[in-house]
């Protein structure tokens, strides 16, 4: 069975984005229908998740490298359980997102693995700081990748209902898992 490969690298993305006349932001049209939509929820999350790994990576007190480590620990875990949960699945029903969703789930699972592992490291190992950058250049790609082609597919194949549902879906568990 030959596949059509139809994979677009970030910056293609970009571009195919930005020759729309609407919705060429990650912005969502109607985000203020009720309460913040989709794309603004996960970017949201994105931009405390850089921030934070900015902060550690010029940290050098073992005790404030431990405080923003688990910060970015549960950050992630919280945002990588709401978009499998809800995000990823919806979008896995279309053909033309699926091959960008597996892949998400992939750099979600070695982000797993790579956060485990330095949780278990003394914070002062030179291999912790190792770690700490590669996770980061990895969520930084991660990321990238989202906000461009995968957002880009979610708005073909997703309504605007369909995507305030499901971010109705992750402020819920987000609520849930913070206990707030
Ligand atoms: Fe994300
Ligand atoms: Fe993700």
């Amino acid at each position: 069975m030959a596949k059509q490969k139809t994979s677009m690298k970030s910056g293609d993305g970009r571009k195919a984005m930005a020759g729309k006349p609407a919705g060429g932001s990650t912005k969502s049209p109607s985000s203020s229908k009720s309460g913040m939509g989709l794309f603004d929820l996960l970017k949201k999350d994105h931009d405390t998740v850089k921030g934070l790994f900015e902060q550690i990576q010029g940290e050098s007190k073992k005790a404030n490298k431990e405080t923003l480590f688990s910060k970015i620990e549960k950050e992630l875990e919280i945002h990588m359980e709401g978009e499998e949960k809800y995000f990823y699945p919806a979008l896995g029903e279309s053909e033309e997102a699926r091959e960008h969703v597996l892949e998400a789930y992939e750099e979600h699972r070695v982000a797993k693995t790579l956060l485990e592992e330095a949780s278990g490291l003394n914070k002062e190992d030179e291999r912790w700081d190792a770690k700490i950058k590669v996770l980061c250049e990895l969520v930084d790609h991660h990321i990238e990748e989202e906000e461009g082609e995968l957002f880009k597919v979610a708005k073909d194949v997703l309504d605007e209902e369909r995507r305030q549902e499901i971010a109705r879906q992750i402020k819920e568990n987000k609520e849930q898992m913070t206990g707030l």
